[in-house]
């Protein structure tokens, strides 16, 4: 089967397909025994690092869970340390020890060839494509310029992100001098995970929302069009998702128009009705059952996914997924219960 044909590709693009193809944002991680097991062995940046191991996990949700892709295993912030930024994973989540403090700090930061300072991510895509042959289309993906920007500025996780929050007001050149770098650093990784073999990209903007609405399109929207811009022509679907970006679909619906990116992520605060009216079938629409449902009794979470794909029954480019992360006590048998639900649908 070439990529082009699978469920996946085909829904991305919006052609039709004999069923709703399914995958889960943030599939592999910390709700699966595999991947416990060799966390349990293997510092979270090392495993990054090495292509066997990181591909193992990569196709573990495959093999769990019956989904129609894989993303690969890696994490958004990869790419800062390549730029320089000393990146850890500690247990409350991803921290720098030399997080960014002035417009000297920002002016040294390398715009990276991926290649050369994160083949080890290529090499992972590589190695999962070597194991699932051709049986599902393998995603890539990146963080955006806001999202990176917060934890480089922030340095530790924060519920406020009041570092780079405060940028935006007291120094918005600094801002953008990094966020442009950023740009940079995340279209030459994105366009080399398309060239090592990624059959789609994703961008991940999970803190867009909690932006002030005119901040919005000049931090989140319009960096995250640069990047699709960037990535025109490279002859894979990419997937735009915003978190918390409600109250701006209308202008995510028009850049999208703009630009032909293929496909939005849908995060679960979002009514499905809201983003079929705005987005019409301009783009193909992922989403957007919340993780908690995973947690509802069996009956109940069939009921929610009927409901789901119900609501987005006539829209021709629907990827069932959820709205955001799977969350790590998340009882694995419940989201197969989800699965067959999705696969037994008509
Ligand atoms: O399916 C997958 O899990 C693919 C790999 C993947 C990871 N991170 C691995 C990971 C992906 C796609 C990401 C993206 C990512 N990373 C995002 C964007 C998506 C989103 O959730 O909004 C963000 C914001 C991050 C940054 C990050 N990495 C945080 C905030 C944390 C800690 C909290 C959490 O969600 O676990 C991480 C660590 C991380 N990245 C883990 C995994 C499996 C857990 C590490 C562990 O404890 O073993």
């Amino acid at each position: 089967m070439s990529h082009e044909d699978s469920l996946l590709i085909r829904a991305l693009r919006r052609q039709p397909t004999e069923r709703t193809p399914v995958w889960f944002m943030r599939q592999a991680g910390r709700y699966l025994p595999g991947y416990q097991k060799i966390r349990g062995e293997t510092d979270f940046l090392d495993l990054c690092k090495t292509p066997d191991l990181a591909a193992e996990v990569s196709v573990e949700p495959l093999e769990v869970l019956d989904v129609d892709a894989v993303i690969i295993f890696s994490d958004i912030l990869v790419p800062l340390e390549a730029m320089g930024l000393k990146v850890e994973f500690g247990d409350s989540g991803p921290c720098m020890s030399n997080p960014l403090r002035d417009r000297a700090d920002i002016e040294v930061l390398n715009i990276p060839d991926p290649v050369e300072s994160t083949g080890f991510v290529m090499d992972v895509i590589r190695a999962v494509h070597e194991r699932v042959q051709g049986k599902v289309p393998v995603i890539g993906f990146a963080g955006a310029p806001w999202t990176l920007s917060c934890y480089a500025l922030e340095g530790s996780p924060s519920r406020t992100f009041a570092a780079a929050q405060r940028l935006i007001y007291e120094s918005p050149g600094d801002l953008h001098l990094l966020m442009e770098k950023i740009a940079d650093t995340v279209i030459a990784y994105l366009r080399a995970q398309v060239e090592a073999g990624a059959n789609a990209v994703q961008l991940f903007d999970s803190w867009g929302g909690m932006l002030g609405h005119e901040a919005f399109d000049e931090f989140s929207l319009h960096y995250c069009r640069r990047i699709m811009e960037g990535l025109d022509g490279c002859g894979v679907p990419r997937i735009l998702f915003i978190r918390g970006a409600g109250n701006h679909l209308d202008k995510i619906a028009k850049m999208v128009e703009e630009v032909g990116v293929e496909a939005v992520g849908l995060d679960e605060m979002t009514p499905p009705e809201q983003a079929l009216t705005i987005f019409g079938d301009r783009c193909a629409l992922q989403g957007n059952l919340p993780p908690q449902a995973l947690f509802a009794p069996q009956e109940e979470l069939r009921r929610r996914v009927r409901e789901l794909l119900d609501a987005f029954k006539d829209h021709p480019g629907h990827v069932f997924n959820l709205g955001h992360g799977i969350l790590p006590p998340t009882p694995v048998e419940n989201v197969q219960v989800g699965v067959d639900e999705i696969r037994n649908y008509s």
